[in-house]
């Protein structure tokens, strides 16, 4: 296939004379736009959840645009930081503007990421041929978890200093090597500028680089296996004489416009969040942020952005510290396992049986639980619901191996199910 089409770009390339020409006889130019767009064949039923993986890339690309500028404004450093994000917010033009393309550009992030994850966990998209797939895209989770961390920490208001000591002193729960690398993390004996600089550097810098790789790798291992679809059935299966898959269609231009109409939904609705609420009743931008950071005045509530909630709500459901840092861990890294334990011979939601969607279900309700109780005051019936909720969340994944293959599955039609 690649050979086809890398033949039919140097006849195309070297029939056209020009620049063009010039280009492709050293840059393989026209031979890319083919085998991965114009001649990259998706499956012809894709349907809203696919969306996602398009709007993570336009979230990543604006989060460098939008913090390209807030570098060239902002001050790193414990006596400077906090003003010089106030002077972008009063000062400098449209400043507002790009610090709450930022913010709320995190919080977007997250959601597109977590519903971009979800659709795997309907579709099976994570099981084989598309296990390293996955892979990649749980490494470039715990990137954007370390990148959402760090970049909180940068504007050092009070929730930004407290909430780097609570996560930063988790470190110090390892037995043995923990308040050594607790200290070595922090660069001083306490949360200080030395902190902050670091961060910094790996916020702006070493963070987006990696974010960056890992997503060109996802892509890359995207394009090697084909993407799976709603019905969960492998399109390269069923080819035409040209070795063309039966239900495959075009990416360009098919999904390219399709993808431009989830565009235009998210960057209004985004548009609106940014214009009309900012802090999103304080889920995306926390009260206690727009204060200074002092060691002595430590916020009521400390609790992280939303989107970590749900496994803060863990760590806290366990009274010994220790362990609640190790089923945090736990909580977070199951998802790497899941080509693995689930056993059934059915990728989609579509042909699975009743076990699998209870099992679903179950974890879909405990995971938005936890991620509200995450938020709650760390006390009474907070902590015991947390308790209750975090059993279906392990039992998704820790029972996988069994209940998957007990699951009463539907046939799997040949060919996927939608007939424009
Ligand atoms: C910066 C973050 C990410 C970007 C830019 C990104 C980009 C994409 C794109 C463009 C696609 C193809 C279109 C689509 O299927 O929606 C895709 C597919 C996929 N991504 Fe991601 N992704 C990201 C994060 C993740 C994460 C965190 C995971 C899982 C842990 C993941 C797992 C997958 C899987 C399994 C597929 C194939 C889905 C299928 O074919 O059904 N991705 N990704």
């Amino acid at each position: 296939m690649a050979h086809d089409a890398m033949a039919k770009a140097a006849n195309g390339a070297a029939g056209k004379a020009g620049l063009w020409a010039w280009i492709n006889q050293r840059l393989p130019v026209e031979l890319f736009w083919r085998s991965q767009l114009t001649e990259y064949y998706a499956p012809k039923n894709f349907n809203f959840w696919y969306f996602f993986g398009s709007l993570a890339l336009l979230v990543l690309v604006m989060q460098l645009f939008s913090g390209i500028f807030l570098a060239m404004f902002y001050k790193v450093g414990a006596d400077t930081s906090f003003d010089s994000v106030e002077f972008i917010m009063r000062e400098v033009s449209f400043g507002w503007l790009i610090l709450y393309m930022q913010s709320v550009g995190a919080s977007a992030f997250f959601l597109v990421v977590y519903l971009h994850m979800y659709r795997a966990l309907l579709y099976g998209s994570y099981k084989s041929p598309r296990e390293l797939l996955w892979l990649f895209g749980m490494i470039i989770y715990l990137a954007l978890m370390a990148e959402a961390f760090m970049g909180y920490v940068l504007p050092w208001g009070n929730m930004s200093f407290w909430a780097a000591t609570v996560i930063i002193n988790l470190f110090g729960t390892i037995p043995g090597i923990g308040p050594g690398l607790v200290e070595w993390i922090r660069g001083d004996y306490g949360i200080a500028d030395s902190t902050l600089n670091r961060f910094f550097s790996l916020h702006v810098v070493a963070l987006p680089l990696v974010l960056l790789l890992l997503v060109a790798l996802h892509l890359v291992a995207l394009h090697e296996v084909g993407s799976n679809n709603p019905d969960g059935v492998e399109i390269k299966n069923k080819k035409d004489a040209r070795g063309i898959p039966l239900d495959g269609i075009p990416f360009h231009p098919y999904y390219t416009v399709k993808d431009i109409v989830g565009v235009c939904v998210f960057l209004t609705l985004m548009g609106l969040v940014v214009f009309f609420d900012p802090t999103f009743g304080n889920l995306f931008l926390e009260k206690a942020n727009f204060e200074p950071a002092n060691p002595l005045s430590t916020p009521a509530e400390i609790s992280p952005s939303w989107y970590f909630t749900p496994y803060y709500a863990i760590l806290r459901a366990v009274p010994n510290k220790g362990m609640g840092a190790l089923l945090m861990l736990i909580a977070v890294t199951s998802f790497f396992f899941l080509p693995w334990l689930d056993r059934s011979p059915v990728k989609s939601i579509r042909y699975r049986g009743w076990i699998f969607k209870s099992f679903l279900g179950l974890f879909t309700i405990s995971f938005l639980a936890l991620m509200y109780l995450g938020m709650q005051p760390a006390q009474g019936i907070y902590i015991t619901l947390s308790r209750l909720f975090a059993v279906p969340y392990f039992a998704f994944f820790g029972l996988m191996p069994f209940y998957s293959r007990l699951d009463p599955v539907k046939p799997v039609p040949e060919r996927v199910t939608f007939h424009g």
